[in-house]
């Protein structure tokens, strides 16, 4: 592929700002300096260095982000900052977009990416991925709260009850609860509607991947890392 449009497929702005950096002498590939736009590089492997960042190749790019309180899911938020500022700006130039959405409140492990095979694959109603929250309750737990969410609750506007995949004790005032459904403030609805009341929830894993049990390294709050091979298998993801 051409440098520049190297650079440009992997969101260093347009072919026309590609080529200038080239010639002005900003960017080196495979560790030397390159001046010219039109020289060919084989893609796989490459790695190539502008701004004094490396980086590597890669035909689509798939992000965990250990997302905090205070960041809406949207490129146009209402009240809080967006949940892109925290992505590198070639990552969100090249379009990348989250799986699903969580609440401005709700933390926890968030999921991107420009191949929208992967971002239909993860949210399709049909694969069924699994989701794990982690609530903190209003009001103590009591023993029935489990029982209900998963026998199933009516939420309104939905034809037919929904019911969590897994739901238990964590202590007092937390329930862990799975769900593989992604309907609108799921979590916080099916609570509400077993008779407790949702006041902080975190995502602790999407599928196989998990923010706690070392199948991602760890993600501080505001980070995010990128997804190899190994993790999108754990996804069940074949590109
Ligand atoms: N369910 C909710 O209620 N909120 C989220 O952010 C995610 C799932």
């Amino acid at each position: 592929m051409r440098l520049e449009r190297l650079l440009q497929s992997q969101g260093f702005g347009s072919r026309k700002t590609c080529r200038l950096r080239i010639e002005a002498g900003d960017v080196r590939v495979n560790g030397a300096l390159c001046r010219d736009p039109l020289a060919e590089f084989d893609t796989a492997g490459l790695t190539f260095e502008i701004d004094g960042e490396t980086w590597t190749y890669a035909e689509h790019v798939y992000l965990a982000l250990n997302k905090p309180a205070g960041f809406e899911c949207t490129h146009q938020p209402q009240h809080h900052r967006s949940v892109y500022t925290l992505l590198p700006p070639p990552l969100i130039r090249r379009g990348v977009q989250s799986v699903g959405r969580l609440d401005a409140d709700t933390t926890g492990l968030l999921l991107f990416s420009d191949d929208g095979r992967f971002i239909h694959a993860m949210a399709s109603p049909k694969r069924r991925v699994a989701k794990h929250y982690r609530a903190t309750l209003k009001h103590a737990f009591d023993d029935a709260l489990p029982k209900r969410l998963l026998t199933g609750v009516l939420l309104t506007g939905e034809p037919a009850p929904l019911a969590a995949l897994a739901a238990r004790q964590i202590d007092a005032h937390t329930l862990a609860l799975s769900i593989d459904q992604g309907k609108y403030h799921q979590v916080k609805r099916m609570v509400a509607a077993a008779g407790n009341r949702v006041e902080a929830l975190h995502r602790a894993g999407f599928g196989a991947l998990s923010l706690e049990d070392g199948s991602l390294p760890a993600i501080a709050p505001g980070d995010c890392c990128h997804l190899d091979e190994k993790h999108l298998a754990l996804l069940g993801y074949c590109r």
